[in-house]
């Protein structure tokens, strides 16, 4: 296996960045995640979109050029012989002494790229028994709609939810309106059978799966609201289900050890994700 690090392609074992750098000092940087299936890197273009921003709103110069990257990912991918997988990305605000402040003009960002395979037998397992759920109050800051590396609330959830035998926690707010999961959006299938999701305010991030199923939804002429629901909502929707670049659209089944309708994954779910590649580019 290998990975990309600034400017190299080595061995995984041996990939490392320097003591100094500020995204191991301060969780001074950003990432994205990608999906990669039949060899094809699933919404790419919104993917850099999103990456530009999220560089943008805390001021860290792209590494290289967008095209650059593009080629380095394709080259990692083919090194790595990923056809179904995803690759992760990573920039920070470069190597500098340990100092608060940004380090001074022209330090180089950090970049590092790796890559993998995922096993198609355990997405295939979650999506046909459902996954398990709890809550938990939020307790980040308020710019998770920038996506950076800084994930300690959301470890320290997903832990919590392991530990009390479920896959993902979810973050609600001070009224009880569900926000997100630690590492996916959340959504709701409603009585009246439309599509809930809350607004990608500047309380959640904007998944690049959640506007790509926005679209999916609206091919199936699925009624879609973005409008937040609270905890009791979820707990009567008709469906519940979670997504991010790497689940697509997992249903949960439970949450906080309460039963979602009948306890199995909902039909909507289903036919979201079906529909879902041939929409995404
Ligand atoms: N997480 N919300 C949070 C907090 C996330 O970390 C993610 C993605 C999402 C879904 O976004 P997208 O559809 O663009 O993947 C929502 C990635 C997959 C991760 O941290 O592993």
């Amino acid at each position: 296996r290998f990975a990309y690090v600034n400017g190299r392609y080595v061995r995984h074992s041996d990939a490392a960045v320097h003591v100094e750098d500020r995204g191991y000092q301060f969780a001074d940087g950003v990432y994205e995640v990608c999906e990669v299936r039949h060899g094809l890197i699933v919404d790419l273009t919104r993917h850099l979109d999103r990456l530009d921003r999220s560089l943008r709103e805390i001021r860290i110069a792209w590494p290289m050029t967008r095209a650059a990257l593009i080629s380095v990912v394709r080259e990692l991918l083919r090194r790595n012989k990923v056809h179904n997988g995803l690759f992760y990305l990573q920039v920070t605000r470069g190597v500098a002494r340990r100092d608060h402040v940004f380090p001074a003009d022209g330090t180089p960002s950090s970049i590092v790229i790796t890559a993998r395979a995922t096993d198609p037998r355990i997405i295939a397992a979650k999506n046909a028994n459902g996954i398990k759920a709890i809550t938990v109050p939020e307790n980040r800051w308020d710019r998770v709609d920038v996506k950076t590396v800084g994930l300690l609330p959301n470890v320290l959830a997903r832990q919590q939810a392991k530990e009390e035998g479920a896959q993902e926690a979810i973050f609600v707010d001070a009224e009880g309106c569900v926000k997100e999961g630690a590492a996916t959006n959340v959504w709701i299938v409603d009585g009246n059978g439309t599509l809930r999701t809350r607004p990608a305010d500047h309380g959640i991030l904007r998944g690049i799966t959640r506007t790509t199923l926005m679209e999916v939804a609206e091919k199936l002429e699925l009624a879609v609201e973005e409008r937040p629901f609270t905890v009791s909502e979820m707990l009567a929707a008709r469906e519940v289900f979670i997504t991010a670049a790497t689940s697509i659209c997992f249903p949960v089944v439970e949450v906080d050890g309460k039963v979602i309708a009948n306890g199995h994954p909902g039909t909507t779910a289903q036919k979201l994700r079906e529909a879902f590649f041939a929409v995404a580019e």
